[in-house]
């Protein structure tokens, strides 16, 4: 009884100010992908700081390369999760499209300027989808997702012999060439069955994405981190439900958004 007179009262307190409004704005696919990715995010930033300091947590070489297994495993449900995402940004719903996600389009910069001059003034336009100044920031986070899925994938060929590419490093490494029996029992770490030229000129190739995905962690965090901040910003200064829409999908809004 108390809940519904609870419910009443905020029912009328809405029908007094007479002007709030509840957007449908996030679809499923965007919530579902929201949320296996922070979830995947997260353990892969676990798991990766571990394998980051392996040598003065005291990890022998063989919980590393079990560390590495379970960081690539975590990897696959991350990549397949943010591929199926860069493929629902040409057929979602209007709001989780590309065109309204990236910066860029006709009369964005404008936006951009009149999004700026509303905060200086202290009345933020509001916007349905993103507003032009996040759409930065999803590009700045779009991009690095990418760039450790892609270096993740290629360490986890150079390293474990792992899909979508481990088979031609391995045949590198080994100079199996088309004798794959060469490559039968090949594990991560065993160094006897390895062609010495093969597997330094594949370690060579290694370098740069394993220095890529490592700046792509840091790069990450920062990028995290001023995600949340501009999130719970934006929720306190604009009241437009925000967070609870990445659980429920709607928005709520006084004045009506320019999308
Ligand atoms: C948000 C995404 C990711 C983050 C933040 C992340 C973070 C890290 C970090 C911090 C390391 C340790 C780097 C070092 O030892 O210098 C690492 C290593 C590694 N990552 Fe990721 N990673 C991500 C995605 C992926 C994906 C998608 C895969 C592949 C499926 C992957 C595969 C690997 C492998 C195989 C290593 C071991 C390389 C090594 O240290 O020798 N990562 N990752």
């Amino acid at each position: 009884m108390k809940e519904l007179n609870h419910e009443q009262e905020k029912a009328s307190q809405v029908d007094q100010e007479g002007s709030l409004k509840h957007y449908y704005v996030w679809d499923r696919g965007v919530r579902w992908f929201h949320w296996i990715n922070v979830i995947a995010v997260l353990g892969l930033i676990a798991v990766g700081t571990v394998i980051l300091n392996a040598t003065s947590l005291g990890v022998s070489s063989e919980g590393k390369v079990d560390l590495k297994i379970l960081h690539a495993w975590i990897g696959y449900v991350f990549a397949l999760n943010l591929l199926w995402r860069i493929i629902w940004g040409f057929i979602g719903s209007p709001y989780a499209r590309w065109s309204a996600i990236l910066p860029g389009g006709s009369g964005y910069g404008g936006r951009l300027k009149e999004w700026l001059l509303g905060v200086k003034a202290g009345k933020v336009p509001s916007y349905r989808g993103h507003n032009p100044a996040a759409r930065l920031m999803l590009a700045l986070l779009f991009f690095v997702l990418a760039t450790q899925m892609v270096t993740g994938l290629v360490l986890a060929g150079t390293d474990l012999y792992f899909p979508p590419f481990g088979h031609e490093f391995a045949e590198w490494a080994t100079a199996a060439g088309e004798d794959h029996s060469k490559l039968e029992g090949l594990v991560p770490g065993a160094k006897e069955m390895l062609d010495p030229e093969g597997y330094a000129a594949m370690r060579r190739f290694r370098a740069p994405f394993i220095e890529i995905h490592e700046i792509g962690f840091w790069v990450m965090l920062l990028a995290i981190f001023g995600h949340i901040a501009a999130v719970v910003i934006s929720e306190v200064k604009e009241r437009d439900g925000l967070i609870s829409a990445m659980f429920s999908g709607y928005k709520v809004f006084r004045d009506k958004p320019k999308d």
